[in-house]
């Protein structure tokens, strides 16, 4: 069968999202000791003090995720036609139709619409994903400088105290792992299903389609 090849993801998506993701791991693993230190936090007799080992690693990738986030919130207004808002966000006839077209897709029940880019239910998870994000961001700032009275302010305004604050910040992380685990387990069955190069893509940015078929969107 013969295909036409589409460049669909940047350079710079594709480092938004191996950044996103790898510093998202460091911070789950990182975020699970803080939580609840598997090991002494001080190593007795060996000069090691693996809490602060863990809470440097955290904020490090932390900041490593603000990077991210702020290119990914470029690429939604500048980025190329895939990666803009408006290319998956559910908020057009043609994508809301996509959004339950792909939900019955997932289903098996009728068949898939393509696309270049995400389709929409996706695209709506991948929005709530960086809305978590900044969630993250936000508390964890609020938790790593307290001090700072604008930071303080917005923290008290929008997770209330720094108990509450910390909460939140557990709570989201568990968003993550299961995005993670079923956001995983969707692209390797589309990639079985449909012979598009879906995983290679983030690598790549590049996609296959059928040539009589072709990309309808
Ligand atoms: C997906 C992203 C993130 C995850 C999954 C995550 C996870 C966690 C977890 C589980 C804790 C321990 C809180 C607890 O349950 O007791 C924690 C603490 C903390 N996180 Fe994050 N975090 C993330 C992003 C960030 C970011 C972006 C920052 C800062 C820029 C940050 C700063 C902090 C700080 C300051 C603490 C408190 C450390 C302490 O009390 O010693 N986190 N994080
Ligand atoms: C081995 C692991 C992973 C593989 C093979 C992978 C693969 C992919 C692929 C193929 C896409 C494009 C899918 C589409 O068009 O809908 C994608 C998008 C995405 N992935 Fe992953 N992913 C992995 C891990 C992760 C992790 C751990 C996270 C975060 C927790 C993540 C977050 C995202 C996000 C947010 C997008 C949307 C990108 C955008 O904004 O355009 N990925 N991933």
């Amino acid at each position: 069968m013969d295909y036409t090849v589409k460049k669909v993801w940047s350079p710079l998506l594709r480092l938004y999202h191996w950044t996103f993701a790898i510093s998202i791991g460091t911070l789950v693993v990182t975020g699970l000791y803080i939580h609840d230190p598997w090991t002494n936090s001080t190593l007795f007799g060996t000069g090691k003090f693996t809490m602060a080992l863990f809470r440097e690693i955290h904020f490090s990738a932390g900041f490593a995720l603000m990077a991210a986030f702020i290119a990914r919130v470029y690429l939604l207004i500048f980025g190329n036609k895939e990666e803009r808002i408006l290319s998956f966000a559910p908020v057009t006839p043609a994508n809301i139709r996509n959004f339950f077209s792909t939900i019955g897709y997932y289903l098996y029940f009728g068949k898939k619409e393509h696309r270049p880019g995400h389709n929409a239910f996706a695209g709506t998870f991948y929005l709530l994903t960086l809305f978590f994000a900044l969630g993250q961001i936000l508390s964890g700032l609020y938790l790593m400088y307290p001090e700072n009275l604008s930071i303080q302010g917005m923290g008290l305004a929008l997770f209330g105290t720094q108990q509450e604050a910390r909460f939140i910040h557990h709570l989201i992380m568990w968003y993550f792992m299961l995005f993670a685990l079923v956001h995983v387990y969707i692209v390797i069955w589309n990639d079985i299903m449909d012979p598009e190069g879906l995983v290679s893509s983030i690598f790549t940015g590049r996609k296959f389609f059928e040539k009589k078929a072709g990309p309808s969107a």
